[in-house]
């Protein structure tokens, strides 16, 4: 029977502090009504002075494996997703694995920005169809307020901090659509659009965290176009129809976007996962966040057939189709 990677377990933190769209309005030229029409954002989290994307990483992952039923031993491999690691090196990931307690296995980042967590679902799908591990943490977190210029109204009003994780398990399946766990993965890049969103440091470059820096209309124009051809090419890949998703999970950039894919795909808003009024973009985050707000108040359950799709700086995209 072929191996079907099962998603067994999942959660998320919020760093404490909510800054809202007026609380912005005061120190920086914007509006409440302007961020809202534009974005559909009305808040974000802010991570606490000191708490460290390892920090977040580890609250989502420890909530993750509780709602799987497994220990932290239990695990193999850890993939963790982010664009604002705790240092330039060693990977955040090292840092979750030792303050989980686990001394075997393999801990690494993965950096494909708002994509990362559908980039780290692949990688740990692959590893684990391979047979290179058995149970996997996959996680998104990230403090996008350390790398924000906050002078910047263009973009400081769109990002928050945050963090999600899932338990992936290998189990097996017939290899068709009625298997539950990870029916599929695409994940594109292409590196032609550096200039539409990236960061303006690192350490080879400037030898400084640098801020993040985006044209929003280049990147707009472009995050519709990929993100269907990521859902297009997973519906092809295991024939299945658009009314047969029983959940959109989108990345939460901007609700005009999420809506524009809702609309591609046929769907009701009320079967699309929305969490970037509270959440504003949490980057590698957002998904597993709103995975976990889906799950945990009882709209998605076993059986149901969730995509998730993503696009991010470098330009990167990808898809992916998870039955539960
Ligand atoms: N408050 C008030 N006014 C603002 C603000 C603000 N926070 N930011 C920009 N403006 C002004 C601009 O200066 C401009 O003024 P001008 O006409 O006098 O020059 C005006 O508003 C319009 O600016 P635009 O950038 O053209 O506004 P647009 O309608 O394109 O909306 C936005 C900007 C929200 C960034 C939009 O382009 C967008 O959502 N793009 C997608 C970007 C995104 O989501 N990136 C996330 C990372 S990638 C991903 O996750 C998909």
């Amino acid at each position: 029977m072929p191996i079907r990677t099962q998603l067994t377990g999942c959660g998320a933190y919020l760093p404490e502090r909510i800054v809202t769209n007026a609380d912005l309005a005061h120190v920086i030229d914007t509006s409440d009504d302007w961020i809202r029409q534009r974005t559909g954002i009305c808040e974000r989290r802010v991570a606490a002075e000191g708490e460290k994307t390892s920090d977040i990483a580890l609250h989502a992952a420890q909530a993750a494996l509780e709602n799987a039923g497994r220990q932290a031993t239990d695990i193999d491999l850890i993939v963790l997703a982010t664009s604002t690691p705790d240092e330039t090196f060693p990977a955040t990931a090292t840092r979750v694995q030792h303050a989980l307690g686990i001394t075997r296995g393999a801990a690494f980042d993965v950096q494909a920005v708002c994509s990362g967590f559908v980039y780290g679902l692949a990688v740990a799908d692959n590893f684990i169809r391979c047979g290179q591990a058995n149970r996997a943490l996959v996680i998104g977190a990230e403090t996008y307020s350390r790398i924000l210029d906050w002078q910047d109204r263009t973009t400081c009003v769109l990002f928050g901090d945050g963090g999600g994780a899932v338990v992936l398990e290998r189990g097996e399946g017939e290899g068709d659509k009625a298997d539950t766990g990870i029916l599929s993965t695409h994940i594109y890049s292409d590196g032609r659009h550096h200039d539409a969103l990236y960061v303006d440091g690192g350490p080879s470059s400037t030898q400084t965290t640098g801020h993040l820096r985006m044209q929003g209309r280049e990147v707009f124009r472009h995050a519709v176009t990929n993100m269907a051809e990521a859902i297009d090419a997973a519906l092809a890949h295991n024939k299945v129809a658009e009314s047969e998703i029983d959940w959109l999970v989108p990345h939460q950039a901007n609700s005009r976007i999420i809506e524009a894919m809702a609309r591609k795909l046929s769907m009701p808003m009320e079967r699309v996962i929305m969490t970037v009024d509270r959440h504003a973009n949490t980057s590698s985050a957002s998904i597993p966040l709103a995975l976990n707000e889906g799950m945990q108040d009882g709209r998605i359950g076993k059986g149901d057939l969730v995509l998730m799709e993503a696009m991010g700086g470098g330009f990167t995209w990808g898809s992916a189709l998870v039955r539960l």
